[in-house]
């Protein structure tokens, strides 16, 4: 008989038809002549309900299903009556796969700290708050291309090796062969790179948007979906050092299309999650009510499919950093001085302003555009103003920052000398600067960081809960 998926098998199994299945056990209850076991294989959130009449099955068998056992079994399908579901599964045969010791097993039928997952990141996927927060990751990643190649993007595969520095922040972890205890020096004493692999420093990349920007400026649009690495020491419930970003890159677009695209993109990804990945989270929305039960009234979120409904309802509020200034220094907030971080024309907003703007002030999502110069990478197109540049950084409820992006600078004198102001070495991003010698045009892109993202749909307060193998400082574990 062909293995069926538990998800199947709860939407159209039939009463009487014979089945066979295979997973994991979740729960097993028993009374004198019958036990229950909840069955797991994955597919969905809902277990399978497994019906085993103890007078059938050798007790040395029905002893060793406990939690975290796996199992297949045949058997016929019956109406549910007390299970919740339309079908459970009478059972004829049951294999024991893989016996779980209950002494051992980590994983029990009880509710297990978040924390106390992550250091059992190996095993978590076995809880149902990680099984839907890794379904509707998928459903994400798949919405993401789906959504590009229905608008005609390619996908890029920029790479991961590299010797640029995309953002100009220096926070980047070096890839090298070299011994390091024991480097080749040149004469005067630094580590000859030249001896190293690749014949000079590398590392791992911050961003493709460089390489993004080269393959825009002539398939038009395109877009990467890759893993970044960032060496900051931000130990934040918003920061990893390895994350997966999607950036789109346009030729011909300018900050309005860049806008219009991301708040698009970010509507349709919702919309896909509110459309297919219902049972997950209708689960998360009810986990997320539990845990907030303990706040009072006016700290407790928005249920979670409201407010996927509310962004999904609303336009984004666009507004310039300048008046984002304004309206920051006209606050309560500022006022009784109650914002950490200062707040003055040129200052990098930090995460409580951001947060006060989408969650005090607007109520809703915010572009904020036009950023000071100085606080911006060297690419963004400098306006005429000569202090701004054609940012735009999307803030999310809860978030913050979720995308940034900006139009670049397409002028190759202009950029040639932002690039000298900022030390950005010229002479080695010539193949960068061709673009904007040969057949330059106005474009523009955005960054969407995945996990931040994957945040926010999933309502999670961790960023550390929806990669499934976080590294983060001074963890690499798994
Ligand atoms: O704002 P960032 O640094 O922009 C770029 O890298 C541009 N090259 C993007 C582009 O225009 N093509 O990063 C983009 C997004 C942020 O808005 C944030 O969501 C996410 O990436 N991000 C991180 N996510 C998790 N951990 C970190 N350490 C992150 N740093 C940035
Ligand atoms: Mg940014």
């Amino acid at each position: 008989m062909e293995r069926q998926k538990i998800k199947n098998i709860l939407l159209n199994g039939e009463t009487g038809k014979q089945v066979l299945v295979k997973g994991w056990v979740r729960t097993k209850r028993g009374s004198k002549n019958v036990n229950f076991i909840a069955l797991n294989d994955g597919s969905t959130i809902h277990n399978l309900q497994v019906v085993a009449d103890v007078n059938n099955f050798d007790e040395t068998i029905l002893k060793e299903i406990n939690t975290g056992a796996s199992l297949s079994v045949a058997g016929k399908l019956e109406e549910s009556a007390g299970s919740g579901q339309r079908v459970e599964l009478i059972a004829e045969t049951i294999e024991l796969l893989g016996k779980a010791d209950p002494e051992k097993f980590p994983i029990q039928p009880k509710k297990h700290s978040l924390e106390f997952l992550r250091e059992n990141a190996h095993l978590r996927f076995r809880t149902n708050t990680f099984g839907a927060v890794f379904r509707i990751r998928h459903a994400m990643a798949f919405a993401i291309h789906n959504y590009f190649n229905e608008k005609g993007f390619y996908y890029l595969h920029t790479p991961i090796v590299t010797a640029s520095d995309a953002e100009g922040a220096g926070q980047m972890f070096r890839v090298s062969t070299l011994d390091a205890k024991n480097p080749p020096l040149t004469k005067e004493g630094e580590i000859d790179y030249s001896q190293d692999f690749f014949g000079r420093p590398t590392n791992l990349t911050v961003s493709g948007q460089l390489e993004g920007e080269l393959g825009a400026l002539a398939l038009g649009e395109i877009y990467t979906f890759g893993p970044t690495f960032r060496a900051e020491n931000s130990n934040t419930t918003r920061h990893l050092a390895e994350f997966w970003m999607i950036e789109p890159e346009m030729a011909f677009y300018d900050l309005k299309d860049n806008m219009d695209l991301a708040e698009d993109f970010l509507k349709s990804l919702i919309k896909y999650a509110l459309d297919n990945c219902s049972d997950d989270l209708q689960f998360l929305a009810g986990r997320l009510k539990e845990e907030e039960k303990n706040k009072p009234q006016e700290q407790r979120s928005m249920d979670l499919i409201e407010k996927l409904e509310f962004v999904l309802n609303n336009d984004f509020v666009r507004i310039t950093y300048t008046e984002a200034i304004d309206i920051l220094k006209n606050s309560k907030t500022y006022k009784k001085k109650k914002f950490q971080f200062p707040v003055d024309w040129g200052v990098d907003l930090q995460s409580e302003h951001e947060r006060y703007l989408v969650e005090k002030h607007f109520k809703r999502p915010v572009i904020l555009t036009d950023y000071p110069k100085d606080i911006k990478a060297f690419y963004m197109k400098q306006n005429n103003d000569g202090k701004t540049v054609g940012a735009m950084d999307v803030l999310f409820p809860q978030i913050g920052e979720i995308i940034g992006g900006s139009q670049r600078e397409e002028n190759l004198e202009k950029l040639e000398n932002r690039m000298r102001e900022m030390n950005i070495p010229v002479e080695e991003m010539w193949w960068y600067l061709d673009t904007r010698r040969f057949g330059s045009v106005v474009h523009s892109g955005f960054g969407l960081g995945f996990e931040r993202f994957i945040l926010f749909v999933t309502g999670m307060g961790n960023i550390r809960d929806v990669i499934a193998f976080p590294r983060t400082p001074k963890n690499a574990e798994f």
